[in-house]
C-alpha cells in the first residue's frame, strides 16, 4: 500500500479566481530523493487548502512559493493525486507537517492562463452560437503550444469569419462570468450539457458566461467577457475524425489608455478587503506569520495596494482611506493575538492547530481501476460477482467445451492443485481466467436468463514478462437473454471504450478463437496518442516535420483481451436452451487494461507488484 493523502485540498480558487495570496496548513511533506548539493531538495508538499491550480481541462499548472517560519517552496508543478493536490518544487530550509504557511501564486502568469482559458469558453460560445447543434468535447488552454477547442461536429472553413466576428461580440457585449458549486446529480438534474467525462476526484462546479448555457469546468476564469485581450481565431484543423479550432490571445500593450480602461471599482476592492480580513480572522497562524502573510513585503495589504493603479484617479482617494483601515484592522488584530495567545512561559501556543497527522495510504492502482470498471459496467445495468480463485477444472475447461485432453488446454499455462480429484468436477487449478465465473453464475441463476454478470477475480498463469505476471487480475463481461447478437457486444464494447479511456476511444474486434465462444475475437482499443492513426507528427531523418510511426502502439489499436457469442456448448453446460437463448461474453487483463490509460507509461506491468513504494505513490 502507498503511503498517500487522500483528504481532498480544499481549492480556494474554485470561487474566487482573483486571490493571489493566503495562508494555509502543511499537511504532508513528501521528500523525493537526497539533498542537492546547494541544499535544496526536491519536495511535494500537500495543504489543507490551496490557491495553486493542478495542471488539467487544458490549463497549465500555477507556479509561485509556499513560505513557512523555517523554510519555503519554489513551486515548479501543481497536480492532482486522488482528492489531494502535490505541490511540487524545491525546498530550501524546512517545511514541517502542521506548519502555517503563506501560499504566493505567481500572478501574472496565472492571469494569463485565465485569459487564454476564458478564451477558450468564449471561442467555444462563439462557434455554438454561429453553428447551432456543435458539440465541443475538449480544449487545450496553454498546455501544448497551440489553442484549441475540439469538437465532434463538423465546421467549414468558411464559417470561421462569421466566428471570429461572434467571438468579438462576445467581448464587447461585457458579460459577467459566474461559477456555482454543484453535485454530478445537480448538474444532471438542471439537464445542463456534460461534455466529458465529470471527474470523480474533485469538487464539481458549473461556469456560465453571460446568459450563455452554463457547462461543467473547474478553470480560473476572468470576471467579465469584456476583461479579455483580444482573440484572433487562427484557423480550423481535422484530426482523427474531429475538427479543431485554432485561436491566439493576444496581451495588449499596456498603454495609459488600458491602465484608465483597466476596471476595478470601488465595490469590488470593499469586496477584496473584506476577503482579506475574514482570512485573517480565520488564520490561526502565529502573530510573526500573519504579519509575513498579511503586511510582509510580498503580502495581501501589498499586493491590494498594487492594484490602486486599476481604479480611476477620482476613486483613488477613497481607496487609499478603505486601505488605510484595512491595514489599522489588520494590526490590531496581530497585536491582539500576540496579546492573548501565550503559554506561562510566555511563548505563543496555538491550542486549535491540529495534531500531525499519520502517514496515510491509498489504493493500489489496481484496485483503483477495479473500483472504475466495476462503476462503469453498473450503470449500464451489470452486477458484480466474484467467483473462486482456486476452482474445480469443470468450471475453469470443461464446462467451456475443452473436454479433458483437449490441445485447447495447452494454452492456459495452468498450476495445479496437489488434491483429491473429485469424480464429476475433476482436479483442481488455480483459475487461469475469469471465464470459469460463466457457468457457475448461470446456475446461480437457475439457468434462468436475463444474465448480465461483471466477474473481477484473480488470475494465475506460469508466465512472466513486462506485459504478463504470474498472478493478475481478469474482468469477465457476461450477457445472456433472448436476442442478443454481436452488435450488443460491440455496443458495450465501445461504451467501455469511451467510460474508461475518455471520449473518441473506439473499439475493434479482430477474428480469433476461443473454445467458448463462437465467433471469437480480440479485442482493440484505439491509442490515445496517435487516435488510432499509427502516426504522429515528428521528424524525418532530414530533421523536417514529418509523420511517424506512433511509439506507444505502432500500429493505432492496443489489444486487451478476448470476447465472442458464449458458445451453445457452454449454455448448455449452465442448463440454459440455446435455442432459445444467446448471449455474448468477454475478458480482459485489469493490469494491461490500466497501463494503458493517458498519461501512464507504465511499460512493465511487473512494477504494479514491485512494493515500490516510488513507482505506486505516483497513481
Ligand atoms: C482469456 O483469458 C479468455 N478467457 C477471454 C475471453 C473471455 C474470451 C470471454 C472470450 C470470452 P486471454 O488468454 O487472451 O483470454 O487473456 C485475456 C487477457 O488477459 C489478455 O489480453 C491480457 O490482457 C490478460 N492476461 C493474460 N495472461 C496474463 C498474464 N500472465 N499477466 C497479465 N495479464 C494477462
Amino acid at each position: 500500500m502507498a503511503t498517500e493523502i487522500t483528504t481532498p485540498t480544499k481549492l480556494i480558487y474554485m470561487t474566487d479566481s482573483y486571490i493571489q495570496a493566503m495562508p494555509a496548513t502543511v499537511v504532508a511533506v513528501i521528500h523525493d530523493g537526497e539533498p542537492k548539493v546547494d541544499g535544496t531538495r526536491s519536495v511535494s508538499v500537500i495543504l489543507d487548502q490551496t490557491l495553486f491550480y493542478a495542471q488539467g481541462g487544458g490549463q497549465p499548472a500555477d507556479q509561485g512559493e509556499i513560505s513557512g517560519p523555517h523554510g519555503k517552496v519554489a513551486v515548479s508543478h501543481v497536480s492532482y493525486n486522488g482528492g489531494a493536490i502535490l505541490h511540487k518544487g524545491s525546498l530550501e530550509g524546512q517545511v514541517a507537517v502542521g506548519e502555517k504557511v503563506s501560499l504566493h501564486i505567481h500572478w501574472p502568469l496565472r492571469y494569463k492562463h485565465m485569459q487564454l482559458h476564458t478564451a477558450g469558453h468564449i471561442v467555444d460560445q462563439a462557434v455554438k452560437n454561429i453553428l447551432p447543434g456543435s458539440k465541443s468535447i475538449d480544449g487545450n488552454h496553454g498546455i501544448g503550444k497551440k489553442l484549441s477547442i475540439t469538437f465532434s461536429t463538423a465546421i467549414p472553413e468558411t464559417a470561421l469569419p462569421a466566428i471570429q466576428k461572434e467571438v468579438n461580440k462576445i467581448i464587447t457585449e461585457a458579460g459577467p462570468i459566474t461559477f456555482e458549486m454543484l453535485t454530478k446529480d445537480e448538474i444532471i438534474s438542471r439537464s445542463i450539457a456534460i461534455p466529458f467525462d465529470l471527474p470523480s476526484n474533485k469538487p464539481l462546479r458549473i461556469l456560465q458566461l453571460h446568459h450563455y448555457p452554463p457547462m461543467p469546468d473547474g478553470g480560473t476564469h476572468l470576471h467579465t467577457t469584456d476583461e479579455s485581450w483580444p482573440i484572433t481565431i487562427t484557423g480550423v484543423k481535422t484530426d482523427a475524425g474531429n475538427t479543431l479550432i485554432l485561436y491566439q490571445v493576444q496581451e495588449p500593450i499596456p498603454s495609459s489608455s488600458t491602465v484608465a480602461a483597466a476596471r476595478l471599482s470601488l465595490v469590488e476592492l470593499k469586496k477584496k478587503v473584506a476577503e482579506i480580513l475574514a482570512a485573517a480572522h480565520q488564520d490561526l497562524a502565529t502573530p510573526e506569520e500573519l504579519k509575513t502573510t498579511y503586511l510582509g513585503k510580498k503580502g495581501r495589504f501589498n499586493d491590494l495596494a498594487q492594484m490602486l493603479r486599476q481604479l480611476t484617479p477620482q476613486d483613488r482617494k477613497a481607496a487609499g482611506m478603505i486601505l488605510n483601515e484595512l491595514k489599522t484592522q489588520l494590526e490590531q488584530l496581530i497585536t491582539e493575538r500576540a496579546n492573548k495567545a501565550s503559554d506561562i512561559s510566555g511563548k505563543w501556543v496555538d491550542l486549535s492547530a491540529p495534531g500531525q497527522l499519520p502517514r496515510l495510504g491509498h489504493m493500489h492502482p489496481v484496485s483503483q481501476a477495479m473500483e472504475q470498471i466495476t462503476q462503469i459496467f453498473e450503470h449500464i445495468g451489470f452486477t458484480r460477482v466474484r467467483y473462486p480463485e482456486v476452482d474445480w477444472d469443470h468450471y475453469v475447461f470443461e464446462a467451456l467445451n475443452m473436454p479433458s485432453n483437449h490441445p485447447a488446454r495447452d494454452e492456459w499455462e495452468t498450476f495445479f492443485i496437489d488434491a483429491p480429484i473429485d469424480k464429476k468436477f475433476g482436479k483442481v487449478v488455480l483459475t487461469a481466467h475469469t471465464s470459469n465465473g460463466q457457468v457457475r453464475e448461470m446456475e446461480r441463476l437457475n439457468s434462468t436468463p436475463p444474465i448480465r454478470m461483471i466477474n473481477i477475480a484473480r488470475c494465475y498463469r506460469r508466465q512472466q514478462d513486462a506485459t504478463h505476471t504470474q498472478m493478475f487480475h481478469q474482468f469477465e463481461g457476461l450477457v445472456v437473454d433472448k436476442g442478443i447478437t454481436i452488435q450488443h457486444l460491440k455496443g458495450t464494447l465501445d461504451y467501455f471504450a469511451q467510460e474508461f479511456y475518455g471520449p473518441g476511444t473506439k473499439s475493434r474486434i479482430r477474428p480469433f478463437h476461443f473454445q467458448f465462444t463462437e465467433p471469437s475475437f480480440e479485442v482493440d482499443f484505439s491509442c490515445h496518442i496517435c487516435k488510432g492513426t499509427g502516426q504522429v507528427d515528428g521528424k524525418d531523418e532530414e530533421g523536417k516535420p514529418a509523420k511517424v510511426k506512433c511509439k506507444f502502439c505502432k500500429s493505432g489499436w492496443h489489444e486487451v483481451g478476448g470476447a465472442g457469442m458464449v458458445h451453445p456448448n457452454v449454455l448448455k453446460a449452465g442448463g440454459i436452451d440455446a435455442n432459445q437463448y444467446t448471449g455474448f461474453a468477454f475478458g480482459w487483463g485489469i493490469e494491461r487494461t490500466y497501463t494503458l490509460k493517458p498519461g501512464l507509461n507504465i511499460d512493465d506491468i511487473r512494477l504494479l507488484y514491485s512494493g515500490e513504494m516510488k513507482f505506486l505513490e505516483q497513481f
